[in-house]
């Protein structure tokens, strides 16, 4: 098989699992696998905005399973669900965004340099990201960039996910709290997404046709 089919097969075969066995684990070297190729996703200005939960508490998936509506089916028997959070009020001078700068990319802060001035410049400007939601809807997108990231390479692998929206943010985020689980002033609840191994058939896509989604601009 050339890498193109490969590819192809990889995408047919990521479905959102409806029915995991429960029975079934993923191994410790295909979890840090993904786990690793979430941490390498790409993010805008590399602020990588994100945090992932792993939840493992028993207490916490039964809330979560009364407030997650979309995450039910997962829960009956994923092996793994995770919570991903997004950074809150990521302006230019955010500890977080210092933080990046400092620890991961290695150049000092200076809230005068030409990064701070741009990151202004396209929050303010370009995209209009003047409030605490539109700050949040930012990192939020940028999260769903390991989310896929994390289920193609799980399908590359043989695993099985579903991403889940299906839940009410502000009770989640409420039950997180009780658990300790989060920092509400910091983050906020993005995404969810479950791991597995299936128990029922892989569905078959159903898609737009290419001429309807795709167009060259010339
Ligand atoms: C952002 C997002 C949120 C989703 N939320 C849920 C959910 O809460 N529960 C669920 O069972 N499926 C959920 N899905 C799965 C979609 O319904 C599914 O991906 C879509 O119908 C296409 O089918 P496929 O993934 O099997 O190709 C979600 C998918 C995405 C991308």
């Amino acid at each position: 098989m050339d890498k193109n089919e490969e590819l192809i097969n990889v995408a047919n075969r990521r479905y959102a699992t409806k029915k995991y066995n429960p029975d079934k684990k993923i191994s410790d070297k295909d979890w840090q696998t993904i786990m690793e190729v979430a941490r390498l996703s790409p993010s805008s200005m590399g602020l990588s905005p994100w945090k992932f939960l792993l939840i493992e508490n028993d207490d916490l998936k039964k809330d979560l399973y009364n407030e997650a509506w979309g995450a039910q089916r997962s829960l009956d028997g994923a092996d793994k669900f995770v919570i991903i959070l997004a950074k809150k009020n990521l302006t230019p001078t955010s500890k977080h965004v210092q933080h990046i700068s400092e620890d991961v990319q290695n150049h000092s802060f200076d809230p005068n340099s030409a990064f701070v001035a741009k990151l202004q410049d396209f929050q303010k400007n370009d995209f209009k990201l003047n409030d605490e939601r539109t700050l949040f809807d930012w990192a939020s997108k940028q999260t769903y960039i390991p989310l896929a990231n994390m289920m193609d390479a799980a399908a590359y692998l043989d695993i099985d996910s579903c991403p889940i929206e299906g839940f009410n943010r502000e009770n989640v985020e409420k039950t997180l709290e009780k658990y300790n689980a989060v920092d509400l002033k910091e983050w906020g609840v993005s995404v969810m997404v479950s791991f597995g191994y299936r128990d029922q058939e892989i569905t078959p896509k159903k898609r737009q046709p290419m001429d309807e989604i795709y167009k060259v601009i010339k």
